[in-house]
């Protein structure tokens, strides 16, 4: 059985993906230092260790101790605005503390990890819709430390052999259709949980940023990925690894652009109520339309998405946050 360490494991998508891992038959561990996770989130299959990545000779001691064949890096800090503000968290938490987890490995002899990118590598995109070649050019500093990572990945390849596959996801939403697993991330700033928990009345209302984007109706266009999709990415990307030992970056998206109308729209339809929104200004930093081109992923790692309408997104997103209107309630 093949062991997989899983960092930021007890957050949203690295929760999914470690239920995933479970299930496929993996040997997982969990670190997460828990700012943003919830050990309740974990599979009860995983082991799990509360554990900084800061902390970087506990790491290491974790490595040489259990030997693991391949990580999942979810852990790092992921609020756009925040980072903006906060330049320096946002280096440490997604470089240093990266660097950490690649020391570790070094130490450890593990040659496989799995790195949690994203879209706001490539900033103000060039086209639509954007491929893995497009220019890099983060506009924020979250999309900046990212792509450091990135580019740290590939210099560890070439000088110590880790290889690595880095996925850029694009807008991750959606919930497990279990109901038992779903975000739970505090403070809330993406549309789908906004939208949702605003109808469940723990907002007042949806703020819709800005109608006068050159768009088909005037707002943004987004590529809503299930997150059921990204962890079969996931599991695609470590046989990739495991088998042909080449390291690669995807674009995971599902090639479809819906705008913030659209969304409302169709979660009106799903969910049988209305969506009490209001119109603001547009939100700093926004670009008008980000739609993957995810073929290389489709091509090179066999990927196809598999729940990733918008009704399905919406449906399990509004099972969870209905279900669990304090989250997971710690
Ligand atoms: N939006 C609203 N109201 C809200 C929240 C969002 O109108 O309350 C709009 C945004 O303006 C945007 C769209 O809904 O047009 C989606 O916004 P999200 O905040 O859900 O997601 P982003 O597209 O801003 O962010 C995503 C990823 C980030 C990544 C970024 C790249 O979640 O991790 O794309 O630009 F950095």
């Amino acid at each position: 059985m093949q062991s997989i360490l899983v960092t930021g494991g007890a957050g949203y998508i690295g929760s999914h993906a470690v239920k995933a891992l479970a299930d496929a038959g993996y040997k997982v561990t969990v670190v997460d230092n828990l700012s943003k996770g919830h050990a309740a989130a974990v599979d009860k299959r995983a082991s799990f260790l509360q554990m900084d990545l800061k902390d970087a000779q506990a790491l290491k001691d974790l490595f040489v101790h259990e030997h693991f064949d391949g990580v999942l890096h979810f852990a790092g800090a992921i609020e756009v605005g925040l980072s903006m503000k906060e330049p320096a968290m946002f280096f440490e938490s997604n470089v240093v503390n990266g660097v950490n987890l690649l020391e570790a490995m070094r130490a450890g002899n593990t040659k496989n990890i799995i790195f949690s990118s994203t879209a706001a590598v490539y900033g103000e995109p060039v086209s639509i819709p954007i491929k893995e070649t497009d220019p890099l050019k983060p506009t924020n500093f979250y999309g900046l430390s990212k792509l450091m990572f990135e580019q740290l990945l590939e210099k560890y390849r070439e000088l110590y052999g880790i290889n690595y596959v880095a996925l850029r996801y694009f807008n991750a939403s959606g919930a497990d259709p279990s109901g038992e697993i779903g975000q739970d991330y505090i403070p809330d700033t993406h549309l789908v949980p906004r939208l949702v928990k605003a109808v469940l009345g723990i907002y007042d209302k949806l703020s819709v940023f800005g109608t006068d984007y050159p768009t088909k109706d005037g707002t943004c266009v987004r590529d809503y990925i299930h997150v059921t999709d990204l962890v079969d990415a996931h599991l695609l990307a470590l046989n990739f690894l495991f088998e042909k030992g080449q390291s690669e970056v995807f674009n995971l998206g599902n090639g479809n652009g819906f705008s913030v109308w659209e969304v409302i729209q169709t979660a009106e339809k799903v969910i049988e109520k209305k969506i009490p929104y209001e119109i603001t200004l547009r939100r700093a930093g926004d670009p008008a339309v980000l739609v993957a081109d995810s073929q290389k992923a489709k091509t090179l790692l066999g990927w196809t998405p598999k729940h990733s309408g918008l009704e399905e997104i919406i449906g399990t997103a509004w099972k969870w946050h209905s279900t669990h209107l304090q989250g997971y309630g710690d």
